[in-house]
């Protein structure tokens, strides 16, 4: 009941302060808060979904003026990066934003946990890049960051640009929207941004940029065809290359693993070691391999199977590499995509 007569009221009272937002700005502020510009909005990362906290204080049920929350935005309090009105989000979005999570009710009970939790067995290092805050957005181990990194083989000056001027960055500068704002030297240090290179560049690695995406089966003579397309897609002469690289593709099995239901007929593209057993799927799998991909080199396979199974795809599909080996001890490892819409 009380809140019904407070909606009357708000609704009865908003003519007399031009500073109310309108339910249009609250609706608009909702749109934004769920992505902008097509974009996912990285905010909740920190503050939860519906602004309930997390990493960062709640923001739901603020009473923050429309000037406070821009200001706060823009300067970055505590370890949150600025967000610049260009690149990031715009001033108008920021007081709608502002008015969405000012009319949802305050949260209440035990502070919610952090997105991205610290490992258990994170070193010191992993702590700091998470603690930071780097690693709401970006995971516990900056897949993203350092695949960017490996296309253009990045030195610390590369990883000190994207931190301190990330939306004017030599990447970034030509790109219209950025979801990650710019850090002051307060808030990540010099030593800390060692620190955290140290981390991405030494602890966990560079990565090499290569994806893979296999074809619908398109039917042929003698059974059935599927065009696999393995990329490197990093920089010629700045990127890293990746070796003694294995392209492994599970075939359908029967219930009894060692039953032979589908059969290679034929392959292109050179590399083809025959069928082997692969551990992860327990199956039976065709294999390529090769021993080097470059920056920008692109190499095409086609395989031919028969039999039972032969028409349904290659779902499984994975390429992994031994060098560069990463640092964390493992080999790379990433699946074989469909392209969309198959
Ligand atoms: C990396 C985590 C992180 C991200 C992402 C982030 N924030 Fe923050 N935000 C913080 C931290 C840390 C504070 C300081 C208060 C605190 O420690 O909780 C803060 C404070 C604020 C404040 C001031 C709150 C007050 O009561 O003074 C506002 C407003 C705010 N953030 C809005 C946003 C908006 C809008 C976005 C998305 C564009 C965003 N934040 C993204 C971490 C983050
Ligand atoms: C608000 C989420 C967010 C936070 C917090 C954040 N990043 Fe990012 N970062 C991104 C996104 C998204 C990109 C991709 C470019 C863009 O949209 O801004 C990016 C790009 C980068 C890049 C360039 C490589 C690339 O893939 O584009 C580096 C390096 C990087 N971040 C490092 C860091 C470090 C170090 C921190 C912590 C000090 C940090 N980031 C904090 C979201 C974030």
């Amino acid at each position: 009941m009380r809140h019904i007569i407070a909606a009357l009221f708000f609704f009865s009272s908003g003519q007399a302060f031009a500073q109310t937002p309108g339910s249009s700005d609250i609706q608009s502020g909702k749109e934004i808060w769920q992505g902008y510009f097509g974009l996912q909005n990285d905010c909740k990362l920190c503050h939860g979904d519906q602004g309930e906290g997390g990493f960062a204080k709640p923001l739901a049920g603020h009473q923050l003026t429309s000037a406070q929350f821009l200001r706060a935005v823009r300067q970055g309090p505590g370890i949150m990066p600025a967000f610049v009105p260009d690149k990031n989000l715009n001033d108008q979005q920021v007081g709608q934003v502002a008015a969405y999570l000012a009319s949802l009710p305050k949260p209440t009970g035990a502070a919610p946990e952090w997105h991205t939790r610290v490992p258990p067995l994170a070193t010191p290092r992993q702590k700091l890049m998470v603690s930071s805050g780097c690693g709401q957005c970006h995971g516990p181990v900056m897949a993203n960051p350092r695949r960017t990194a490996g296309s253009i083989g990045a030195d610390f000056e590369w990883f000190r640009q994207e931190v301190y001027e990330h939306t004017t960055a030599p990447l970034n500068v030509n790109r219209p929207h950025l979801r990650m704002g710019n850090y002051s030297k307060q808030q990540i240090s010099e030593a800390t941004l060692k620190d955290l290179w140290e981390f991405f560049a030494n602890e966990q690695g560079l990565r090499v940029p290569i994806g893979a995406q296999i074809s619908a089966g398109v039917p042929s003579g003698n059974g059935v065809t599927y065009t696999i397309t393995l990329q490197n897609t990093g920089t010629p002469g700045k990127g890293l290359t990746a070796e003694y690289i294995t392209v492994t593709l599970p075939l359908l099995r029967g219930k009894d693993p060692e039953e032979v239901t589908t059969m290679v007929e034929a392959t292109t593209g050179g590399g083809y070691t025959g069928v082997h057993r692969d551990v992860i799927t327990n199956s039976n799998a065709a294999e390529f391999e090769i021993p080097r991909l470059a920056p920008g080199e692109k190499r095409t396979f086609t395989i031919t199977l028969s039999g039972k199974g032969a028409n349904v795809g290659i779902p499984r599909g994975m390429v992994k590499w031994e060098k560069p080996r990463l640092n964390s001890g493992g080999t790379e490892l990433i699946a074989v995509t469909t392209p969309l819409g198959q």
